[in-house]
């Protein structure tokens, strides 16, 4: 009915300027406020979230006359989807506004972590002056395995070229007439474990995501690897990632995320060789506002009957 004005419920922080397409509409109502902190949540029709809200079944029986939850992101694991469709409730994501940011923190971790960048920076803040505890190792010539070649592997690769590395892929829905277009090597995780001289991780957290870079896995990887996880905790097995920087078979990791977030594996952080960086991947102005503005966009067609585009 297009008389009927929509509740939205804005549960987590999200770019005031994104949600501009819900603020300024004349048809829906807006209150920015985390869903613990709001008494009566039975009226809203829609609600927002990033990743610090858990969307569980509990949340959603106290929310009867909601039709949409909206994930200013890519990754919907703090929803409980099986519920939301038990609940007649649609789910939807922003699944490109921060490819760009993940693929550049990526790169970002991955330079830092073969020059050493963070360590070299604390040490000379602690007035050292160490060049030679610092020495780092070249990108280029180096194999980089990519494992998961959606939109952020292939922005990857795309910046590794730049860089002149060699690119190892893996991705089952990846063909190789595709992977030859993009200008990669197309190969079995086997391959990307045996090959690659670094590591990368783009795959969502699912059953056969979680814990495969584990300890079978790790074991099959070269001396001397360096890991990379700015995807979803749990890819890479903490465990196992422990015990092999213990080994030294893995010379370095790079994490943008945790099993546990806020991280507090104290024992995996204060790893000399770990970089850490608190899940700020798609931490940037410019990514904000496209996830944003996309969900909004999204949850206001969708209220006026349009099915939804990233369901
Ligand atoms: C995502 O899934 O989009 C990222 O992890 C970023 C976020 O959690 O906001």
């Amino acid at each position: 009915n297009a008389t009927d004005i929509y509740n939205i419920l804005v549960s987590d922080t999200m770019s005031k300027e994104g949600l501009q397409p819900l603020l300024e509409s004349d048809l829906v109502h807006c209150v920015q406020q985390n869903v613990a902190e709001v008494d009566d949540l039975s009226k809203f029709d829609a609600l927002l979230v990033r990743s610090a809200t858990t969307v569980t079944e509990e949340l959603l029986t106290k929310m009867p006359n909601l039709k949409i939850v909206a994930r200013a992101g890519v990754g919907v694991d703090n929803i409980d989807l099986d519920a939301a469709t038990k609940h007649g409730v649609v789910v939807v994501n922003a699944p490109d506004g921060n490819t760009i940011s993940t693929a550049e923190h990526t790169f970002a971790m991955m330079s830092s972590l073969l020059r050493n960048i963070p360590q070299a920076n604390a040490s000379i803040k602690e007035g050292q002056w160490n060049r030679t505890k610092y020495q780092g190792s070249e990108l280029r010539l180096k194999t980089l395995g990519i494992i998961g070649f959606g939109r952020i592997g292939t922005q990857i690769a795309q910046r590794a070229k730049a860089f002149e590395m060699k690119l190892l892929v893996f991705d089952p829905f990846l063909t190789k007439d595709r992977a030859e277009k993009l200008g990669v090597e197309l190969g079995s995780v086997e391959d990307v474990l045996a090959q690659a001289d670094i590591i990368t991780v783009h795959t969502p957290l699912t059953k056969e995501t979680k814990g495969l870079l584990g300890m079978k896995n790790i074991a099959k990887t070269k001396p001397g690897v360096f890991l990379i996880n700015c995807a979803r905790g749990g890819i890479i097995d903490e465990q196992a990632l422990k015990h092999y920087l213990g080994t030294g078979h893995v010379a370095g990791a790079a994490l943008d995320v945790f099993v546990e977030e806020p991280a507090t594996d104290r024992e995996l952080l204060d790893f000399d060789n770990v970089i850490a960086t608190p899940h700020i991947a798609a931490s940037t102005k410019e990514a904000q506002l496209n996830v944003a503005s996309q969900v909004s966009e999204e949850v206001l067609h969708f209220l006026q009957g349009a099915p939804a585009t990233n369901s």
